[in-house]
């Protein structure tokens, strides 16, 4: 678990609706319509949004994309959308999505992503194990799942970074005669070493 060193965190206390998690190096917290514009600048380069579905093609549409996520943790069946924040000057630099897929079984899917500059510099590996501890510690989740792309390379070294395991493969057709293919990673919390609020893996 490569660079997992950095994930001595701090999870405050909040509202049941908010979360902030403070790892070494970052800030997580709920996106809000001040952050549109800069969600935009990098979720509108086609390097992005290559293997996801979100294509914004006008800051409005960030700003819808924004209010159409759930405003409160653990709503099931939504997305809760979470920004990466670097530094003092609060920079968004990438953002992860928490679906909450059923709660029956405690699952929730993941998605990440990082604006171009700032890939590479371990930052997704120091910002998602936070996420992974606080949705198995704080919220009793018990499974996470990934949806990736195959030909998504740096999304499959990270899932393997983080221990989690390729459970599954699916292919569907989709209009205009392509086919979209997924690789379903999967990480249960009793595989999760790292679950204390209090004390990371260092
Ligand atoms: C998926 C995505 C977030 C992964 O980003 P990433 O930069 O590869 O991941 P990290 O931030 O954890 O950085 C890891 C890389 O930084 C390097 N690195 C440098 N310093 C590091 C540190 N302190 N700790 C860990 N890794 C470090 C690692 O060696 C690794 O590089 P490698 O994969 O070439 O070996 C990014 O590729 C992305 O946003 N893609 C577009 C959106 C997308 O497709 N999302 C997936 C949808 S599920």
């Amino acid at each position: 678990m490569k660079g997992c060193c950095n994930l001595r965190r701090r999870v405050n206390s909040l509202p049941a609706a908010e979360v902030s998690i403070q790892t070494e190096r970052l800030r997580l917290r709920k996106l809000n319509q001040g952050d549109a514009g800069a969600l935009f600048s990098y979720r509108s380069l086609p390097d992005v949004y290559l293997y996801q579905s979100f294509h914004p093609a006008a800051i409005s549409d960030a700003a819808a994309f924004i209010s159409g996520t759930a405003d409160q943790l653990d709503q099931p069946g939504t997305w809760y959308q979470l920004g990466i924040f670097l530094g003092d000057d609060h920079i968004l630099i990438g953002d992860i999505g928490i679906h909450f897929v059923n709660a029956e079984r405690g699952e929730v899917e993941l998605g990440f992503t990082l604006a171009p500059e700032f890939q590479g510099k371990g930052y997704a590996t120091e910002a998602v194990p936070a996420v992974t501890s606080h949705l198995f510690s704080a919220l009793g989740k018990r499974r996470i799942t990934v949806d990736v792309d195959p030909r998504n390379f740096r999304s499959r070294r990270l899932a393997s970074r983080l221990g989690m395991v390729q459970a599954g493969y699916y292919a569907e057709s989709v209009r205009g005669g392509n086919t979209c293919e997924g690789l379903i990673y999967t990480l249960d919390a009793d595989r999760w070493p790292y679950s204390s609020q209090t004390a990371g893996p260092g």
